[in-house]
């Protein structure tokens, strides 16, 4: 069976008390399928409220959408892996795009936070992407393949095979400009081949950037894609409802 993943990145978006409102409503449209799963990305105020909202339902699960490497200490505004595990967050995004582009983050912090989520048990979901001059210049695999390497080289096969990739291109986020199934499925092949080589060729990879109610399921029918990670179409608990029932078999 084919399983899929629908990860929503709520961003910047939904506190605490809408969370709760988001995650009832979202509840009572989506009942548990066999061959998916859904994870939550909520800003880390509405981590502990999001993860007691899912609780019962073990198809549900709640991340962090960044984590500081350093377990604790005098590092004001930041958020460690256990103190995300104590809100009930059961895995993290590192090194989305934002984080890279708009925060500074460089591959050498997203293999210590890779390390740090992984020592405490958070899932890592690891976001690569080339941005569009990448793109036009030809770097894109390039690109994917050195963040792969910095971030997950020193894994063992057994916590390579813990992670899940994201394949976000920098221009396709937020943008309404999605890759084409096609293209997607070509840097996932890249992303796979790389995976296989290192023994962990179970892991999943992800596609995200504008994904919506009206290119998910073309997307879908790529079978390279496990599932998706999806920012502006899952603040809406109505659509995102909808958006992961579709696909698979
Ligand atoms: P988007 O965001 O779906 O709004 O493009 C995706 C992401 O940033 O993870």
């Amino acid at each position: 069976m084919r399983e899929l993943r629908f990860a929503a990145n709520w961003k910047m978006h939904i506190g605490p008390d809408e969370a709760r409102a988001y995650l009832r409503a979202f509840r009572a449209r989506y009942d548990r399928r066999e061959d998916r799963d859904v994870w939550f990305f909520p800003p880390a105020v509405s981590l502990e409220a999001a993860a007691q909202a899912v609780r019962e339902r073990l198809d549900l699960s709640v991340g962090a959408q960044d984590i500081y490497w350093e377990p604790k200490g005098a590092f004001t505004g930041a958020i460690s892996a256990p103190l995300a595990a104590q809100a009930g967050a059961k895995a993290t995004l590192i090194g989305h795009s934002e984080r890279r582009h708009v925060f500074g983050e460089s591959d050498e912090d997203t293999r210590k936070k890779t390390v740090a989520a992984l020592a405490y048990r958070l899932a890592p979901v690891l976001c690569v992407g080339e941005t569009l001059a990448e793109r036009e210049a030809g770097h894109t695999v390039a690109v994917v393949k050195r963040q792969l390497t910095a971030a997950l080289g020193s894994l063992d096969a057994a916590r390579l095979a813990q992670i899940t990739i994201a394949y976000e291109p920098v221009w396709a986020i937020g943008t309404g400009r999605n890759a084409t199934p096609r293209d997607a499925a070509s840097v996932h092949c890249e992303i796979r081949s790389w995976l296989t080589t290192r023994g962990a060729a179970r892991a999943r990879v992800l596609y995200g950037g504008s994904v919506s109610l009206k290119n998910i399921a073309e997307l879908l029918a790529e079978p390279e894609l496990d599932g998706v990670l999806v920012g502006g179409a899952s603040l809406d608990p109505e659509g995102w409802a909808e958006l992961v029932q579709i696909g698979g078999a």
